[in-house]
């Protein structure tokens, strides 16, 4: 999978080398590209934002930095995310619809946002464009929301994970409800010991005791 993130702060993007998502990009499954919107202004200033034309507060970015930077990375196989607090509910569902994609660019707006002729214009060419916000609050920009969905969805990528089973048993998964609580050594911690059910070695009854408490946890939790 390739993808682009158009910002004017590139060095947001730093943790992308590390971890699960440095790994995937070495080893080729993933593709990354970051463009500075700064470098694609028009004029002497690199100004990238002016006022809203109907009055209000803040700043609005300009249509044409974002065509410059965009128009080059658009194709029929790309899916234009572009982060705003107003936009569709980033969930694990469309976490695992784009992990299918091949080509994601994330349109990283600040301010008051990106000028609505830019999402006009690129739907009006018949491109898949997607308006997405990751939860009701408002950021300062789209970077750190791009990264929470490149992580989501990157990890769903066959190759990426390790440990493919532990996709299925993880929270959020197909069945819909969180997962259970987890234990590793030592056996008494702080005098909390682990529950017993879990040294039983009784994988049926260990199954159920743990489809119990992923419920339990959903209840108390939502
Ligand atoms: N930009 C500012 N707030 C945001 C949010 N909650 N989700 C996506 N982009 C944003």
């Amino acid at each position: 999978m390739r993808i682009d993130a158009v910002t004017i702060f590139p060095e947001y993007f730093a943790p992308l080398k590390l971890s699960l998502l440095g790994k995937a990009q070495e080893s080729g499954i993933v593709d990354f590209g970051i463009h500075d919107l700064r470098s694609f202004a028009t004029n002497v200033h690199n100004q990238v934002d002016d006022t809203p034309y109907g009055g209000g507060a803040g700043m609005v970015m300009m249509p044409e930095v974002w065509g410059q930077a965009l128009d080059p990375l658009m194709s029929t196989e790309t899916d234009l995310i572009i982060l705003t607090p107003a936009g569709k509910r980033f969930d694990q569902p469309m976490a695992a619809n784009f992990s299918k994609a091949s080509h994601l660019v994330f349109a990283c707006g600040r301010y008051e946002g990106i000028d609505d002729r830019v999402r006009q214009h690129y739907l009006s060419k018949n491109h898949r464009v997607h308006e997405v916000s990751i939860g009701d609050y408002v950021l300062g920009g789209g970077e750190v929301a791009s990264l929470v969905m490149i992580e989501a969805i990157t990890r769903l990528i066959p190759g990426v994970l390790g440990n493919p089973e532990s996709l299925a048993e993880e929270s959020h998964n197909e069945e819909g409800y969180l997962e259970y609580p987890n234990y590793t050594k030592p056996q008494n911690w702080r005098d909390i010991p682990v529950p017993e059910i879990l040294l039983s070695g009784n994988h049926g009854e260990i199954a159920k005791w743990r489809a119990a408490q992923a419920i339990e946890r959903a209840k108390e939790n939502f």
